[in-house]
């Protein structure tokens, strides 16, 4: 269908100012008075509206009474011309109602509440508010791979079946191909008939696969959907979320400190530079003061701490926290979130946790006590990105795997890795809609993702 994306005619008015041009979307409201009547077109490329104006001198009100619908798609011809209030508008010659819009549809207000917004997730992208939240994410998403890509990172697709448990919680979506009926006398008998001839559950994590590829490739990234099967019903968990995962050879602990830092500056930067209307809409509809923290972010160094700090600063806080802290308990987010909004007011990196309340993968400092791993955690949000130096040795990955009572033969290919030519390696794990959120400033990821599925809901 022969027409120009409204986005194009805005970004490049000089070349087509008062000239004929033909444009398609959907009614978001109009207004008709005697003499006139106006339509605010959006077509989804940018956030601004067209403004459509008919004049009822030279148009009859009877050939474009059909399209003062909210919700119509239209098809219209007209003169693209300066307009005072709007900077362009477009001064109707023709409309075609591609499709009409009956009175139940639910967007008639031009505002709805964001959990009733969530009830119709298949129309919600056609308000501005997800309109904005969706352009952020597709540039957010565009920055990352062009961060890897400028350094040297290849782009690996790690598998979204698989028969192992990257980070050993078990928290797992199983995939069978099982009826439900059976009647296995064991779980083996059983899964010895499904698919694969083995469990076989959704990835966590794409992790295990990643460092498989980087000990041939040297640096590499995932860009994609992880699933977890946890029960955490909060703002801030979904069961099925995308994960940007680089593992790079040759780097420790401090070295992959460095890279995240230097990546999530980058990133941001990339959105605030490319989304100025979305973030300028964020900052005065969702979160105010949004630019500014943004641009801070971008321009300080993070904090960064070592976990047994973080615990004497909670004790020493004198808030009354609802799990009390102790050194070799996990942080809760009332505690990430006192650190990073409270005591340090801005991105900090809490490093070497107690190694029993982390993963088996991660490097073994000398203490005997902690590992090399670190969270970054943000204001409004806590962890945005898990990391760590891995393992090298296998004496000791076998020794942390016996104590969680791993089963070694499954993780003899992850083992062979510190068998031929081991290296010092690291990696991080972010979650893109926790990144998402901190950069748009909102407040529940279901609100981050196209079709939310978090636990009681698909
Ligand atoms: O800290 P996590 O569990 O780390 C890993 O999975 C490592 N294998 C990463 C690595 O080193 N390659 O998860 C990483 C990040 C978290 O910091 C968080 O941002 C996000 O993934 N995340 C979730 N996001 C949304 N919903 C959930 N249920 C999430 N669980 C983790
Ligand atoms: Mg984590």
């Amino acid at each position: 269908m022969k027409h120009i994306d409204i986005k194009e005619l805005f970004q490049h008015s000089e070349n087509y100012v008062n000239s004929d041009q033909t444009v398609c979307g959907w009614v978001r409201t109009w207004r008709d008075s005697k003499s006139i009547a106006f339509i605010e077109l959006n077509d989804g490329t940018c956030l601004k509206n067209l403004q459509l104006v008919f004049d009822k001198e030279e148009m009859p009100a009877e050939s474009f009474k059909d399209a003062l619908v909210v919700g119509a798609a239209l098809q219209v011809v007209g003169k693209f011309i300066p307009s005072e209030r709007n900077g362009f508008e477009m001064a109707v010659k023709n409309v075609t109602v591609l499709g009409g819009c009956p009175q139940d549809y639910p967007l008639q207000k031009k505002h709805h509440t964001l959990e009733f917004l969530r009830t119709i997730p298949h129309l919600r992208p056609r308000t501005k508010y997800f309109e904005a939240v969706f352009a952020v994410r597709d540039k957010l998403s565009f920055a990352i791979h062009k961060y890897f890509q400028e350094h040297g990172y290849k782009y690996v697709h790690t598998p979204i079946i698989t028969g192992s448990d990257c980070e050993g919680a078990g928290e797992m979506f199983r995939a069978t191909t099982m009826p439900w009926k059976t009647d296995f006398k064991t779980e083996q008998e059983y899964y010895a008939e499904d698919f694969f001839g083995k469990r076989a559950n959704l990835t966590v994590s794409g992790q295990l696969e990643g460092e498989m590829a980087a000990t041939g490739l040297g640096k590499i990234y995932t860009f994609g959907p992880t699933f977890r099967a946890e029960h955490s019903n909060t703002t801030r968990h979904a069961a099925e979320f995308w994960q940007i995962e680089p593992e790079v050879c040759f780097a420790d602990i401090h070295d992959i400190i460095e890279i995240a830092e230097d990546f999530i500056k980058y990133i941001i930067k990339y959105v605030v530079d490319n989304c100025p209307e979305e973030l300028e809409y964020f900052n005065e509809r969702i979160e105010k003061g949004l630019l500014d923290k943004l641009n801070a972010v971008i321009s300080s160094d993070f904090a960064k701490i070592t976990y047994t700090e973080a615990v004497k600063v909670l004790k020493k806080s004198g808030k009354e926290f609802k799990f009390p802290v102790e050194w070799g308990s996990d942080l809760q987010t009332e505690h990430e979130r006192y650190l990073t909004e409270e005591y340090y007011k801005k991105p900090v990196f809490v490093v070497d946790y107690p190694a029993d309340i982390k993963a088996f993968y991660m490097k073994q400092n000398p203490d005997g006590k902690t590992v090399a791993a670190t969270d970054l955690l943000v204001p409004g949000i806590g962890e945005i990105i898990g990391c760590s130096e891995r393992e090298a040795d296998t004496v000791k990955l076998e020794k942390a795997m016996k104590v969680r009572n791993m089963p070694l033969e499954s993780y003899r290919e992850y083992l062979d890795l510190r068998k031929y030519g081991t290296v010092p390696h690291s990696g991080f794990g972010l979650g893109l809609e926790r990144i998402l959120m901190y950069i748009t400033g909102v407040q529940n990821i279901r609100d981050t993702l196209l079709f939310p599925r978090t636990v009681g809901s698909l």
